[in-house]
């Protein structure tokens, strides 16, 4: 050890700093899922993230489909998803799908989202009769880049067949590939819907929550790999409805 940080050795110092930053600086996340860093304390960690514990409309929740107001003016969605490239990301508890260029759209209420990225959560966020999911797609659209206006369809997947959307994605390691994800998600069977907020810091409110009722599958295999890759799980705990309206759309 003195051999290695003898004198000669130490403009290595510096070198290891630059390699360290560098590595370190895609995804850095300063919350987590556990102890001090943990949900509990993300509204203490930050001033802009006091939502996280003064909020009174956050997500995930727990779903009741008998309690949930069957709504006939909620439309059908339509997705307009094309092959786009896609890219990841991944630190510890982040596993996410960029999406370039504009092409996939939801047209909602009014307006046009676009499908900027989608991620994973292990087990899921949102419970739907009291059931909690192996895993949760989160599709993120907004209406510009940068817009706060944000809208999340989620997909909750059993355990069963792969899925094929996954296995492509998992193949893509670092770099990027085409996916038609038009091929692959599909919107159709109907919908929970509410207002909720974000599921992570700053748990920022405001966000149209649309749940599918209709779920996919993933192998064992593919559990293990996201697990691998989020070095842990990354589901919030269940926080409280208070006075929302909770929605549902069958088709
Ligand atoms: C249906 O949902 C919309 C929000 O999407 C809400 O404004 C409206 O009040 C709901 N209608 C009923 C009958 O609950
Ligand atoms: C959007 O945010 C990114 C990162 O924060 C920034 O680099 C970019 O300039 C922003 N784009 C617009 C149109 O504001
Ligand atoms: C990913 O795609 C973008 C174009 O969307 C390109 O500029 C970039 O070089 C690609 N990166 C890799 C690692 O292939
Ligand atoms: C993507 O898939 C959809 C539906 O399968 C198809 O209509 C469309 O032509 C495909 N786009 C490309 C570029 O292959």
């Amino acid at each position: 050890m003195r051999m290695l940080l003898g004198l000669p050795q130490l403009w290595i110092l510096p070198l290891l700093v630059v390699v360290l930053f560098q590595c370190s600086f895609a995804l850095v996340i300063d919350y987590s899922y556990v102890g001090a860093r943990g949900p509990r304390h993300w509204g203490d960690l930050k001033s802009d993230w006091k939502e996280c514990s003064d909020g009174k409309a956050q997500s995930p929740i727990a779903i009741r489909s008998k309690h949930a107001e069957l709504n006939s003016s909620l439309p059908g969605l339509r997705a307009h998803y094309q092959s786009s490239v896609c890219s990841i990301a991944s630190s510890q508890y982040i596993f996410k799908v960029f999406i370039a260029g504009a092409h996939c759209t939801l047209p909602l209420n009014r307006a046009t989202y676009t499908l900027t990225d989608f991620h994973f959560h292990i087990p899921s966020e949102h419970t739907v009769d009291g059931t909690r999911f192996p895993l949760e797609l989160h599709l993120v659209h907004k209406v510009a880049p940068n817009s706060s206006q944000i809208t999340v369809v989620s997909k909750l997947f059993k355990l069963g067949r792969s899925d094929p959307l996954l296995d492509q994605i998992l193949k893509l390691k670092e770099g990027n590939a085409t996916i038609n994800l038009s091929n692959y998600i599909n919107l159709h069977g109907g919908y929970y819907r509410y207002l909720g907020s974000l599921t992570t810091p700053p748990c920022s409110e405001g966000i149209l929550w649309t749940i599918l009722k209709k779920t996919g599958t993933i192998s064992s295999s593919q559990i293990k790999r996201v697990i691998a890759l989020l070095q842990g799980k990354n589901a919030r705990p269940l926080q409280k409805i208070n006075k929302r309206a909770i929605y549902k759309h069958s088709s």
